[in-house]
């Protein structure tokens, strides 16, 4: 089953026939929304987690202009953020100011300032986002705190991929959960187009309208859901690839060839195993046991999200995907 060694060059290439597509998505956005009514203006934006998201959401909106806080709990975690901030600005110099490399990378981090002291981070700011671990407690505990410091005006969003927004924003007063979104953004973020917003109920027009200009002029795109499992692209894709897992266990077809006619036949960029190996085959494994709570709730069907054997075999060989040096392809070199 396992199989030729992928080539970085693969997934650059990947990566650009992307990129083009969401370009072009991204300009017809702009386009429309010249033509439609926005909320209030955001300037100053928080963001709570400087792990792999957090830093990638502060750099993209220091590069766009806003001033921008970034706090955690610890300056060693601050100090990782802003390292992960810098190296991906000098890679970003290197194409846009390649003669001036330190003078650009020091004019947007002057966009940035730092602060473990959670209440001063959000005393004048008119948008949170949130992308601190992946646990429901510590993120209401986190915004029913910031709830009483920020001003009433501030929106606040999470980038969540997998809890319900609605169940997060419950933990403010019912003013602010007008004023509270998803605002989910890709990995890695600098280089990934999308944002999915996402509206709870209780969501009012307005702060949509907000996030959805302050989305576009951090150069994303900006998608629409309602706060179900998944939103759009986890909903779609995680049983996709799931399903074609279990047409491998089955010995319909290898995975090579799967990759292939996905790519070829369907038009997809990128083949699911070669997906699975880029995610992280754990990562994926935890999406489909938190959605087994949801299918046992009745918020998605239960067959999409049963247990894979060969799955959970690759884990727990340690085969994670690319991280690893292995999962459904073996690589040269980890990530
Ligand atoms: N990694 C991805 O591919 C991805 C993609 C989309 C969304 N997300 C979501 O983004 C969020 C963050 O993911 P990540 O991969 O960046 O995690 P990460 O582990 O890299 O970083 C999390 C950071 O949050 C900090 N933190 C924990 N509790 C905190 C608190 N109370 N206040 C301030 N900071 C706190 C940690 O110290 C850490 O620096 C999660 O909700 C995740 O589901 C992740």
């Amino acid at each position: 089953m396992l199989s030729p060694i992928l080539r970085s060059a693969t997934m650059s290439s990947t990566r650009s026939q992307l990129n083009a597509a969401a370009a072009t998505r991204l300009s017809s956005i702009q386009r429309h929304l010249s033509t439609t009514p926005s909320g209030s203006r955001i300037e100053r934006m928080t963001v709570f987690g400087a792990g792999l998201m957090g830093a990638g959401i502060a750099q993209v909106g220091a590069q766009s202009g806003l001033k921008v806080t970034l706090s955690d709990v610890t300056d060693k975690a601050l100090e990782n953020g802003l390292n992960i901030i810098s190296k991906s600005l000098s890679r970003v110099a290197k194409k846009k100011s390649p003669d001036d490399i330190e003078g650009f990378t020091k004019k947007i981090l002057a966009n940035i300032e730092t602060t473990t002291d959670a209440g001063k981070a959000v005393e004048d700011t008119d948008l949170v986002v949130e992308a601190i671990i992946e646990s429901i407690k510590v993120k209401r505990d986190l915004f029913g705190f910031l709830d009483s410091k920020a001003k009433a005006e501030c929106i606040f969003a999470t980038n969540t991929s997998s809890l319900s927004v609605t169940e997060i924003a419950e933990s403010c007063g019912k003013e602010r959960q007008e004023r509270f979104a998803g605002l989910h953004f890709f990995n890695p973020v600098p280089a990934m187009k999308l944002v999915e917003i996402i509206r709870t109920p209780q969501t009012s027009t307005s702060t949509y309208e907000s996030l959805k200009e302050v989305t576009l002029r951090i150069g994303k795109a900006p998608v629409t859901c309602n706060d179900t499992p998944g939103f759009i692209v986890n909903r779609l894709l995680v049983p996709y690839l799931l399903e074609s897992i279990r047409m491998v266990e089955r010995g319909d077809a290898t995975p090579e060839d799967i990759d292939t006619a996905m790519e070829l036949g369907a038009g997809y960029p990128m083949g699911p195993f070669k997906l699975l190996d880029f995610v992280g085959l754990d990562t994926t494994t935890y999406i489909a046991q938190g959605w087994r709570g949801k299918a046992a709730s009745g918020q998605i069907s239960k067959e999409l999200v049963e247990p894979i054997e060969l799955l959970d075999k690759l884990v727990k060989e340690g085969k994670l995907g690319r991280k690893s040096g292995q999962g459904f392809y073996e690589y040269e070199n980890k990530k």
